[in-house]
């Protein structure tokens, strides 16, 4: 696969591979852990994906177990992204915190749990009201100076964030949910990235498996599985939401690709310094999902893609009131 270089120079495969879902979200798994650490050793060996997304909190703890266990022969091949920024409290989130004696304990624990020497990429998961933006730069950037942490990330920033994060420490890439369906960092955080020359990241890419056209109005969630609590995913908005789904299956079709294609297709077309993480516990979705940058769209499919989500209206909030309040855009 070719690759795209975020910010600070980072060059990673054009599409990475979110690990998230092989410990938590999305219900029960497809394999067992040996089954997901060859999943993992897949993406890199048969499908040339040399960027990896984890994080703290995912499990907790144990998806950074998993990935630094599947990722240590292949190390050198490979950049490992990972992110700090909560209060973890019996296996549950309890808030942010991200002021910098966490953040150090967080990178310390975390190398350790990724049998790494330095992390790739650390990200503020989400941005801590209570601890000035600057503060958290600075203590990433002297992570960095003491040679655990490569290059500095933040995740569903607003503009103003990001501006003065990058002010005390390059910052290499932000990390927020885009998606066709999701278009949040379009008017303010996109440009910011452009003007700085910050990567964007976009996760939940594939709209958390519904751009893919496998979800539908009678799946059923399991109570682990986070779609079970998404407003657009409850059926009324769901299937108003089927519009969008229909739409771009119809343009798949003739190119011989699939809906989800179309969806990272559409995402890499944005700017050459986006790099989708979409998440798979399987294989042959890996195959699929780095397909798509071998999707041509035109510049008028682009433009009818751009426009679809208001012409759709979709419905729905991505995450529930709670989790809405943590987003900055
Ligand atoms: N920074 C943050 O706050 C944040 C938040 C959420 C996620 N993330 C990161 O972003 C990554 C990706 O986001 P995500 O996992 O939430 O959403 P996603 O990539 O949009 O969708 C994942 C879902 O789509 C399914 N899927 C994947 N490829 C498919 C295909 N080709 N055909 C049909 N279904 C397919 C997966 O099921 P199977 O696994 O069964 O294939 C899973 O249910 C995560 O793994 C995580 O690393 C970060």
């Amino acid at each position: 696969m070719h690759t795209r270089t975020l910010g600070q120079g980072l060059e990673v495969s054009a599409v990475g591979l979110g690990c998230m879902g092989m410990s938590q979200s999305y219900g029960p798994n497809p394999g067992d852990r040996d089954d997901m650490i060859g999943v993992i050793r897949y993406a890199v060996e048969s499908a040339g994906v040399t960027f990896f997304d984890t994080a703290e909190v995912y499990g907790p703890y144990v998806n950074e177990e998993l990935v630094g266990e599947a990722l240590a022969p292949l190390r050198d091949q490979v950049v490992i992204a990972t992110k700090f920024g909560w209060n973890i409290q019996d296996g549950k989130m309890t808030g942010t915190n991200s002021r910098p004696e966490q953040i150090r304990r967080v990178a310390d624990e975390s190398l350790q749990r990724l049998g790494i020497d330095v992390i790739d990429l650390f990200y503020q998961h989400r941005v801590d009201p209570d601890v000035p933006i600057e503060d958290v730069a600075g203590a990433v950037a002297e992570l960095v100076q003491a040679g655990k942490v490569r290059h500095f990330g933040l995740s569903e920033a607003g503009a103003d964030t990001i501006r003065r994060a990058h002010a005390v420490h390059p910052v290499t890439a932000v990390q927020s949910e885009y998606s066709l369906w999701t278009r949040d960092p379009e008017p303010k955080v996109l440009p910011a990235c452009a003007e700085l020359g910050i990567g964007f990241v976009p996760f939940s890419p594939l709209g958390k498996g519904f751009l893919t056209g496998t979800v539908s109005t009678s799946t059923e969630f399991t109570a682990d599985d986070i779609r079970s609590r998404v407003p657009r995913f409850e059926a009324g908005n769901l299937s108003a939401n089927e519009a969008l789904v229909a739409y771009v299956r119809a343009l798949a079709e003739p190119k011989g690709c699939t809906p989800g294609q179309i969806a990272l297709a559409w995402l890499l077309a944005q700017h050459p310094w986006i790099v989708p993480i979409p998440g798979t516990r399987r294989r042959p979705r890996i195959d699929e999902n780095t397909g798509a940058t071998q999707v041509a769209l035109s510049a008028d499919e682009i433009a009818d893609l751009d426009a679809l989500a208001a012409r759709i209206g979709v419905q729905g909030d991505r995450y529930n009131p709670a989790g809405m309040a943590m987003v900055g855009l």
